[in-house]
Formats: C-alpha cells, structure tokens, sequence
C-alpha cells in the first residue's frame, strides 16, 4: 500500500518525506486554506520535496474552467495529479486531462458508481472519502470493498486512494479491504508506528543491556 499524506504544511511533508515513507502528497482547498499561503507556491514547494504524485485541486464548476485550471497546474511540475470533483463537469475534464497525460484525482467519491464514472473517465485515482460517509453512519470501508471488486471485475487501472482517513484502524481496514493507497493526516500517519508494548519491551531491553556494561560502538 502506497502512503500520501494529507496536508500542505510543507514543514510537516519534509518531516515525514525524511522518513523515505511518504509515497505522495493530497492536498485540498481546506488544506490550502489552513496554511494562509499561496496555492501555487505551495503547491511548487511540495513538489520539490516529494517526488511521487501531488493533488492540487480545482476550485472551478465547470468543465471548460476546470481544464483550464488543470492545464496550468499540470505545468508547475511532471508529478502533479489535477484534482477534480466527482461532478459530469469534473468526468469531462477528467477525460480531457488524462488524454493529455495529465495523472487526474477523482475526489469527493461517496458511490461505487461515481467510481465507475471515474475509471471510465480515465482516472488515476479515485478518492472515496470514508470518514465522511462513517460521520453519517455509513461504512466507508464497504465503499472501498465494492470500488475494489468492480475494478477487478473489469481491471481498471485507476488507484483506489482511501482519503478522508480520521484514525490508524482505517489505515488497517483500507489494507486490508485492497485500497491501492491510503491518503492520510500527519498524525494519524505518526500513531502508526506506536505500541505502548514496543515502548515497554525496548524500556527492559535497555535496561537489561545497561547491566551488562557492554557497548556496540
Ligand atoms: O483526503 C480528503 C480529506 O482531506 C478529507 O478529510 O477529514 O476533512 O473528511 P476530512
């Protein structure tokens, strides 16, 4: 499974790229907004930090606009993924975009269908967002399943991007349910790593070593 990490604070993407973990980088308006910076700069200082695909989103309604948008962004650097919302209008420009050569991020997925669409559509990834479908009481995870199934029924190519993860347990279940990649928020990307059992059992190790008065270096 390949990790994005869902952000465009830049301080916290060379934190985690450092790690050599980072597989790519989604970003959104709410994302873009929260940093008070400028899109565009951003979106280029991300880009020179991670090498995989970056999501930039456009903030048009229609198609026509949305390409526009997407042809700009696809410019500021070769590992830009045009984000475009799961509307006809947003499918029409993903079509576009993807026979330029331009990776496309389908976002804002909340049926298998619209996956269908999107697939069809020429997409590279298509992100359903499960913590949003979880907030109204509906299983994010079982979106995920059935988008996997119709891809394999018919391989499409088009990258099952698990987005809107809120907790390490849908890291879990998106793994294991077959999502390609799981787009996911600093912190709940730290926690992964964390056992209280790992931190316990390395606390006697060390302090069984410290015994034997011995040093590798
Ligand atoms: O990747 C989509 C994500 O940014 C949305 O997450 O937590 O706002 O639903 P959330």
């Amino acid at each position: 499974m390949k990790f994005f990490v869902d952000t465009a604070d830049i301080a916290e993407i060379r934190d985690l790229a450092a790690t050599g973990l980072v597989d790519g980088v989604t970003t959104n308006p709410s994302l873009v907004a929260k940093t008070g910076r400028n899109f565009i700069e951003v979106i280029e200082e991300i880009c020179s930090v991670v090498a995989g695909p970056v999501s930039a989103e456009v903030t048009a309604l229609d198609s026509v606009a949305m390409i526009e948008e997407g042809r700009k962004l696809a410019k500021i650097a070769k590992n830009i993924a045009v984000k475009v919302p799961l509307t006809w209008d947003g499918l029409r420009a993903c079509k576009a975009l993807a026979g330029e050569g331009t990776m496309v991020n389908v976002t804002l997925c909340f049926s298998a269908n619209q996956a269908l669409l999107a697939a069809k559509a020429g997409a590279s990834f298509i992100s359903p967002f499960i913590g949003r479908l979880d907030d109204i009481n509906l299983d994010g995870m079982e979106l995920i399943h059935d988008i996997r199934t119709i891809y394999d029924n018919y391989d499409f190519p088009t990258e099952i991007l698990a987005a809107s993860i809120r907790s390490a347990n849908h890291v879990k279940e998106a793994a294991l349910v077959g999502a390609d990649v799981a787009t996911v928020p600093p912190g709940v990307l730290r926690g992964l790593a964390n056992h209280p059992l790992t931190d316990k059992g390395l606390e006697l190790f060390l302090a069984d070593w410290k015994k034997t008065g011995q040093k590798i270096l």
